[in-house]
């Protein structure tokens, strides 16, 4: 088979070309490298966050490689906020063909920790985590699916960044694994919603990644020397691979969920874990 004809049915399977991503949180360990990938696809991509240094960061990084980004600071707990960024994708690139949600994080207050019990949680921090994690994924998923609905873009997805902690929760960090088991309830009743008023025009997906070194986790996994904490320690005998994943190896599983070849994906939970899930302690 010639180099070309491989390409061109890569490109049937995988092509971004030409397609406008979102990616909240992108400017973060997993965002950042779903939003770098998915420019190195062809997609031109907002990289959507609160901060704007981080965020400016990265969209230099994405030009450097190559590629197109739009950096937009905005809260996605904060519908008018989303309104105006989804103004500027549509004002920039007059389309969304893609979302990723991947804004969300453990909320160190909601955690169960040695001096905070169960019954000691305020539902005050309960309610940040479900906040950040759910209604962060609902509110992105409702301003931009309704400009992907309104558009005359064909084949969106939304992807959804969910986690291992969803199906088998982890200790301490209840109000997180709540949240991300609601963010994957919500993907399959979306995914079915949107088919019934749009058919297959937007598909709606999630990935459930295991452990990756990031902001929001560090503290709980490694130590002030950099050294594996207990619970650090704990995760590595859990996990067959043997270590946390590298944000770049969630990537492919996005371009598969966002491409073309995915037609036939939707409502599903992708799983990237390094064997963690399968693996029964024995
Ligand atoms: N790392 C892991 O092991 C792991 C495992 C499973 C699932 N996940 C999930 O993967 C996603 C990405 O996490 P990460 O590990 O890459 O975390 P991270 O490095 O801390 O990045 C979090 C990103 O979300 C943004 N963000 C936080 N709150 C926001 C808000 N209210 N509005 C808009 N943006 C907000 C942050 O930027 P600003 O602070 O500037 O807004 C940053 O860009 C999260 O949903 C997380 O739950 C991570």
């Amino acid at each position: 088979m010639t180099a070309a004809k491989r390409e061109s049915y890569l490109e049937r399977l995988f092509g971004l070309g030409g397609r406008v991503a979102v990616v909240t949180g992108g400017s973060g360990a997993l965002g950042g490298a779903i939003a770098r990938g998915l420019a190195q696809a062809g997609a031109r991509v907002a990289v959507l966050a609160r901060r704007r240094g981080p965020i400016g960061a990265l969209v230099e990084t994405i030009a450097s490689e190559g590629g197109e980004a739009l950096g937009i600071e905005a809260d996605v707990t904060e519908r008018a906020q989303l309104e105006s960024a989804c103004e500027r994708v549509i004002e920039r690139w007059g389309r969304v063909d893609v979302l990723v949600n991947a804004a969300g994080g453990n909320i160190p207050q909601a955690t169960v920790s040695e001096t905070r019990s169960f019954f000691d949680l305020s539902a005050e921090d309960f309610e940040r985590a479900l906040r950040l994690n759910l209604l962060g994924t609902v509110l992105p998923s409702q301003v931009f699916a309704r400009a992907m609905s309104e558009g005359e873009a064909q084949g969106c997805s939304i992807v959804n960044i969910s986690s291992l902690t969803a199906r088998r929760p982890a200790s301490r960090v209840v109000a997180y694994a709540a949240a991300k088991a609601g963010v994957e309830n919500f993907t399959r009743w979306l995914a079915v919603e949107l088919t019934r008023h749009y058919g297959e025009r937007i598909r709606v997906n999630a990935i459930a990644p295991g452990f990756f070194l990031a902001e929001q986790n560090r503290s709980l996994l490694l130590d002030a020397e950099g050294g594996l904490t207990e619970r650090g320690r704990k995760i590595m005998q859990a996990t067959p691979a043997g270590r946390f994943g590298a944000p770049d190896e969630l990537v492919s599983t996005v371009l598969w969920l966002a491409g073309p070849g995915a037609s036939f994906v939707n409502g599903t939970v992708a799983t990237v874990d390094g064997g963690m899930d399968a693996f029964s302690g024995v």
